[in-house]
């Protein structure tokens, strides 16, 4: 059974042992969170010059569009504004910042009525963020940048918490995803052909939950949740921010959610920098990530 908790007022370490039982997590959004919220609306608003960002899909040649984000999206991704401010959420949340390693903040589109789901927008079917090499212990931030709706925001499947999916995750290695696909993104315009994991069997994926914070307001996970992007049919093109973290001691000790049917290899652990001083992980601490056991023992 997953809860919702809102505004639960956990220490940083009870809100990762909450988030590794499967349970999803929800805060107001608070000064912090809308400095990020507010650097990014900055950023969208100058980048589609005068169109409201929510409508510019109607305005626009879709290979215009694409343009508009392959420009974007990197350039927010890389601001050194983000880490700052994205430290600042961190701190404000209180995590220990000399133990908590992040990854730069994402800034994702959901355009509505299939005006453009693949490549630099692509719209993920249900995945677990463990089928794509990301550890057991990453935990996932989330929150709209502009008013959402449950016709355009994520869902999410708690069904699956601990219920195993048929999947191809055993064709994903992310070293390799890095050298062949990644920077493919903005040529996959109209359908997307980069090989990724998918379900293997019929899934329910109803009831769902969507949760419809306001701007800002933050959305926590597990890798290990199922979730995927809701189609949208709101008329609106949806823009979100995430970023995922992992905690030193929980990497060393190999804590994190379950792994119920991830059989992916290689791992994400080398794109997280520490809170404090934007340091790697330690290389012999990545290393036995790198080809995962099935499950591996207290994961
Ligand atoms: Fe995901």
């Amino acid at each position: 059974m997953s809860s919702v908790f809102l505004d639960p007022q956990f220490s940083d370490e009870e809100r990762r042992r909450h988030l590794y039982e499967g349970h999803l997590l929800v805060f107001s959004p608070r000064p912090c969170v809308n400095a990020l919220r507010d650097f990014a609306r900055t950023m969208i608003e100058e980048a589609f010059q005068g169109l409201d960002p929510t409508r510019a899909q109607f305005h626009l040649p879709v290979e215009e569009y694409v343009a508009i984000l392959a420009k974007l999206k990197p350039t927010f991704i890389n601001h050194p504004t983000c880490k700052d401010l994205l430290q600042t959420i961190l701190s404000d949340f209180g995590c220990d910042l000399t133990r908590t390693y992040f990854d730069v903040p994402r800034l994702r589109t959901s355009t509505s009525d299939g005006y453009l789901t693949s490549g630099i927008a692509y719209a993920f079917h249900p995945h677990r963020d463990t089928w794509y090499s990301a550890p057991q212990c990453q935990l996932n931030w989330w929150f709209p940048i502009y008013e959402i709706e449950p016709s355009n925001g994520m869902a999410f499947h708690p069904r699956y918490w601990s219920q195993a999916v048929a999947n191809s995750s055993r064709i994903y290695n992310y070293a390799q995803w890095n050298t062949q696909s990644r920077h493919e993104a903005a040529r996959h315009i109209y359908s997307d052909t980069r090989p990724q994991p998918h379900a293997e069997e019929e899934m329910e994926l109803d009831p769902q939950v969507r949760l419809v914070p306001p701007p800002g307001g933050l959305v926590m996970f597990s890798g290990a949740q199922m979730h995927s992007t809701v189609p949208n049919t709101s008329g609106k093109t949806r823009f979100s921010i995430d970023f995922r973290l992992v905690n030193l001691d929980d990497v060393t000790n190999r804590r994190g959610a379950p792994n119920v049917d991830s059989s992916c290899t290689g791992t994400t652990l080398r794109d997280y920098l520490r809170g404090t001083d934007l340091a790697h992980l330690p290389e012999d601490l990545i290393t036995p990530y790198d080809t995962p056991p099935l499950n591996q023992p207290g994961s």
